[in-house]
């Protein structure tokens, strides 16, 4: 299908600027050692550190990301971060209504569809985030949970060049606890097929569909090897420069 993976590193409110840098610039060195790595590189520092951890791999192949940004341009929106701002402190990529903050900021579906809009308008590649919790899994809604969020969140003008979506269990967030090969294929075949409904069965070939939740180096190989998964959205195992090297090592 020639999705090449994306390996992609969340690493939410942790780091100071001297770990956020050793970190980025160990795996910036990893990769000038492998330049034929066969996925895509990606870190997602906090906010504070985009522009020096942008400024540490540049030019390496290692992309930087936002976890976050508004919907709007600019304003009165203390606090907040505009997409023109995150590509001002050198990000390509923006991360978007991952669980966390649809449950700490109560995001909807809705405003994650227009941050994506808001990210595309400032040529920001958007990684659109769904899962299902636990509850739902086990009254088994999770596919229609997922097709619903996939629905309510992917933008107008969204294609494979400028979208990704992360399926990321809530359950298997942060747990430990992870979706089996199967667990996994399963959604990431149904979002697939549920997204050939809304861009085309071409298209939506060609879009990238992350795993999240507790993925690790002892079973990154075995999920990314999954027909239907392109990468993963990794948190925890992204902190260690030799945990997120060994997962993007699994792709082959
Ligand atoms: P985890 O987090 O790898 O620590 O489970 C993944 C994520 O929330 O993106």
């Amino acid at each position: 299908m020639g999705r090449k993976p994306l390996i992609a590193g969340n690493w939410k409110m942790n780091g100071l600027k001297a770990d956020g840098l050793a970190l980025a610039k160990g795996v910036a060195a990893k990769l000038k050692g492998e330049p034929g790595l066969a996925c895509e590189l990606l870190v997602c520092p906090p906010f504070t550190l985009i522009a020096a951890v942008a400024d540490a791999v540049a030019g390496s192949g290692v992309a930087v990301g936002g976890q976050d940004c508004h919907a709007k341009v600019s304003g009165a929106h203390t606090g907040d971060t505009s997409p023109a701002m995150l590509v001002d402190a050198g990000c390509s990529y923006v991360i978007l209504g991952h669980s966390e903050r649809r449950t700490d900021h109560g995001e909807t579906d809705a405003l994650v569809k227009a941050k994506a809009i808001a990210a595309h308008a400032a040529s920001l590649k958007a990684i659109v985030c769904i899962g299902e919790t636990l509850v739902q899994r086990d009254a088994g809604q999770t596919i229609a949970v997922n097709q619903t969020q996939l629905r309510g969140s992917w933008p107008e003008g969204g294609a494979a060049e400028n979208t990704v979506i992360a399926y990321e269990p809530v359950w298997a967030i942060g747990t430990g606890r992870v979706a089996t090969p199967e667990q996994a294929q399963e959604v990431h075949a149904a979002i697939r097929a549920e997204l050939g409904q809304i861009i085309g069965a071409a298209e939506a070939a060609k879009v990238r569909i992350l795993y999240g939740g507790s993925m690790k180096p002892d079973n990154a190989a075995q999920l990314i090897a999954l027909p239907d998964v392109d990468g993963g959205l990794i948190g925890g195992a992204a902190l260690k420069v030799e945990d997120f090297w060994a997962i993007a090592k699994s792709c082959g």
